[in-house]
């Protein structure tokens, strides 16, 4: 077996950008930009096939599918102007650093050895402050200070174009600029005709996108045909203040909308701002407990009494909001050290921007909800199976955010608007449209659905001390718990979670999800005084495990093992549902068990990880680190080590993917993009910190 070389040597780096950077703590497949919600998703792709490899100057960013999202940044310093951001021309900054946290991306760059700039891309998380986390806006902070301690002249110039308001080149664009009263210069641009609720290349085609800086006498903006736009910038130092209206198509002479400060003579540290946000006063359509398809807002709408008030809010919060984004990167590189080590920070620290930008909080304060998207596999909303093994990372920052995307499910299916008894796999066949299945043919996953539904309402229940929630759903909970009886034992021939791999019968590990989910639900029935209920379902659950450990185990195999499906002895695949076991405290499934699989995954580890199971060479990254969550320390860490490595070498070129070769790192014949899924990068945390 050989292994293809994966990521480019030092020298040929070298030779592209006439500069190496450091990354640190690894160089990901993609750089998250600004990454906040399914609409605001711009990554920089490290490019290691044919890109610049991680490059913030001389690269356009692009959005998560991969099209071009104009961002320029140009510097002038004593006259010469230079690129720091994306690929307007001029000559490059010379990039020295690339750093990433849970919440930030942070460049340092160096003009000559004359002045070094800082640019930090800031998309802050605040799980437990829904006003600030409503807000579809993300920061970025340009800092710059003299080098060689002489003053130098600096102008410090970014432009968005109008590639950001439609994934339609040729649909029309128009802008605006104004102030507001608080001092926040912005331009606004948007589609001339919106289109509602609609998606082209994943793109919102609705909404207003503002672009926007402090203003002041230093200041000057201009929108134009980027060639003017940037041409006046390098020329000059200075913007026009012009906002040329002849409203056109996004790709007609691309109109860009330029933001400039002149810091004048600088020596040491002056810093400018920049804010891009999406405002859309009405985000989903979602049907709920009526019958018919109603706008629901975005929560911001709630806090703020209009997008400009928004806007002016969130661009003079960034203090405050840096200080509380701080915290989150700090108790995360805490705990993910503490529970294994750096690679595991370099793991988590890239997942939770991804996990929370495929979300969107709506509704209002008294009855608010997350949306989900299924980002790249299909668009689905809240999609169960996806929900599920994102949940680690909601649990661990605020069990509600787990709680409000769940939500949904339960005022369809308890108001009777799901005609099948088993759990409903999503609550829409396409984002931003939760339009429910009313004729009950959405993705039959039962037994995987079932389960995992009764496993996350009782983890969200333990970690938020809420029983009463388990109370008030008990009815359907329970329905779904008579499914997984029938099943669980037994799996018929259906599809799991993993889709892409095919349907199979009597699945070990599909099983074992569906039999956690009756002990599980016979824990909610303890708790809710249903003793009868719980008597009977711990007697099910555990005769099931008794069966299933012989059912499912390889019998003959020199190395002991859980198969993929029962009898099949050659094969094996990751066994990730015992994580449920551990995570509610079940003690259901036998120690040997555990010992068992712990021994047994380094004896077929590939280059980059374990496969999925025995039909391909590819497999999960979010079911890997659930399988390493509950083995062995010196197995954990082998998952561990490998899935870091990964990151830094692996071929793709996009927002983090959960499916990959394990031989070569590449995307097999399917390509995920930033899956919310890779919130499971917290399952360990969890299982530290408890319920
Ligand atoms: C970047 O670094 C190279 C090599 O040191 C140097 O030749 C070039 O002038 C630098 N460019 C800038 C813009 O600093
Ligand atoms: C950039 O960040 C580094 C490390 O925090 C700091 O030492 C340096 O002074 C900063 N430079 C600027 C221009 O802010
Ligand atoms: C959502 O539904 C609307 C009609 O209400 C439709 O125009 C739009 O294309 C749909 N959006 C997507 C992404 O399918
Ligand atoms: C250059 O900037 C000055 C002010 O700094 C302004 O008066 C002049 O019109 C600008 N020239 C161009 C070509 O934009
Ligand atoms: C959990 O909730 C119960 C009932 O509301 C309360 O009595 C108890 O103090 C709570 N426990 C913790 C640890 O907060
Ligand atoms: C599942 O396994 C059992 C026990 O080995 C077997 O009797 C049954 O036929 C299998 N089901 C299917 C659909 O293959
Ligand atoms: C629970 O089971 C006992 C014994 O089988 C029975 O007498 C009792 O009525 C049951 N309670 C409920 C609430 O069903
Ligand atoms: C295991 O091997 C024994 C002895 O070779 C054989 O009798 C038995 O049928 C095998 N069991 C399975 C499940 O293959």
């Amino acid at each position: 077996m050989h292994f293809p070389p994966l990521a480019l040597p030092c020298v040929l780096l070298a030779s592209i950008t006439d500069a190496v950077s450091t990354f640190s703590p690894a160089r990901p497949p993609a750089l998250p930009l600004a990454v906040k919600s399914p609409y605001l998703s711009t990554w920089l792709s490290a490019g290691r096939n044919g890109g610049n490899g991680g490059y913030l100057a001389g690269e356009w960013p692009t959005f998560w599918e991969g099209q071009v999202a104009g961002w320029a940044g140009l510097v002038r310093v004593d006259g010469q102007v230079y690129t720091w951001m994306g690929l307007p021309g001029s000559t490059t900054v010379n990039q020295t650093t690339y750093e990433y946290t849970s919440t930030k991306s942070i460049f340092s760059m160096h003009v000559g050895n004359m002045v070094e700039m800082n640019i930090t891309f800031l998309s802050p998380i605040t799980p437990n402050d829904l006003r600030r986390q409503s807000l579809v806006f993300s920061y970025l902070d340009v800092s710059v200070t003299s080098l060689d301690g002489q003053s130098h002249n600096v102008q410090v110039y970014a432009d968005i174009s109008a590639e950001w308001v439609s994934g339609d080149r040729s649909a029309i664009a128009q802008w605006d600029y104004g102030v507001t009263d608080n001092g926040v210069a912005y331009h606004k641009i948007h589609r001339q005709t919106p289109l509602s609720f609609s998606e082209h290349r994943d793109q919102a085609e609705w909404g207003d996108w503002y672009w926007a800086t402090d203003s002041g006498a230093s200041f000057t903006y201009q929108a134009g045909a980027d060639v003017d736009v940037r041409g006046a910038f390098a020329k000059n130092g200075t913007l026009s203040n012009t906002n040329d209206a002849n409203y056109r198509a996004i790709s007609d002479k691309w109109p860009v909308f330029g933001l400039s400060h002149d810091l004048g003579s600088i020596i040491s540290s002056t810093s400018v701002l920049f804010s891009i946000g999406l405002t859309q006063t009405e985000a989903i359509q979602y049907t709920g407990r009526s019958d018919t398809l109603t706008p629901v807002l975005s929560l911001w709408t709630s806090y703020f009494n209009s997008a400009l008030e928004a806007l002016d809010f969130f661009h003079h919060d960034y203090q405050i909001s840096y200080i509380f984004s701080s915290g989150l990167d700090d108790q995360i590189a805490k705990d993910s050290i503490a529970a294994a080590g750096q690679d595991y920070l370099t793991i988590t620290s890239l997942s939770v921007r991804q996990a929370f930008a495929a979300t969107q909080l709506c509704g209002s304060p008294e009855s608010p909800y997350l949306f989900m998207k299924e980002i790249s596999s299909n668009g689905n909303m809240n999609t169960v199976d996806v929900i599920f093994p994102a949940h680690p990372v909601f649990l661990y920052t605020n069990p509600e955010l787990l709680q409000l995307l769940l939500q949904p499910h339960l005022e369809i299916q308890e108001s009777g608007h799901y005609p099948n008894s088993y759990a409903m796999h999503d609550i829409g066949a396409h984002y931003p449209n939760a339009t429910g299945h009313p004729d009950g043919n959405d993705e039959p996953m039962p037994l995987e659905e079932c389960g995992n539904m009764v496993i996350m309402a009782l983890a969200y229940a333990l970690k938020a001390n809420n029983t009463e929630y388990l109370a008030r759903h008990y009815t359907m909970l329970r329905q779904w718990t008579n499914y997984l009886v029938e099943d669980a034992i037994y799996p018929a021939n259906q599809i799991s979670t993993d889709d892409f791999a095919g349907p199979l019968a009597n699945q070990t590990n599909l099983a074992l999800k569906g039999i956690i989910g009756i002990e599980a639900m016979s824990v909610i029935a303890r708790m809710t005084g249903n003793s009868n209920d719980s008597r009977s379902l711990t007697n099910y659950a555990h005769e099931y495990i008794e069966r299933w450990t012989t059912l499912g185990i390889a019998h003959n195999a020199t190395q002991p093992h859980m198969t993929l499906s029962y009898g099949s002895d050659d094969s094996h695949g990751l066994l990730y549902n015992l994580y449920a076991d551990r995570e509610l405290g079940l003690n259901l499934v036998p120690q040997s068990v555990y010992d068992m699989q712990s021994d047994f995954y380094p004896t077929i580890q590939q280059q980059f990880g374990v496969p999925l199971d025995t039909r391909h060479r590819y497999t999960k990254g979010d079911w890997e680190l659930f399988t390493a969550a509950v083995a062995s320390t010196s197995t954990r860490d082998m998952f561990i080590r490998l899935l870091a490595e990964w990151i830094n070498r692996t071929p793709t070129n996009h927002a983090l993917t959960d499916l990959y070769d394990t031989v070569t790192g590449d995307y097999p014949q399917i390509t995920f993009v930033a899956r919310p899924v890779m919130g499971g990068a917290f399952a360990l945390l969890l299982l530290s910190e408890g319920l």
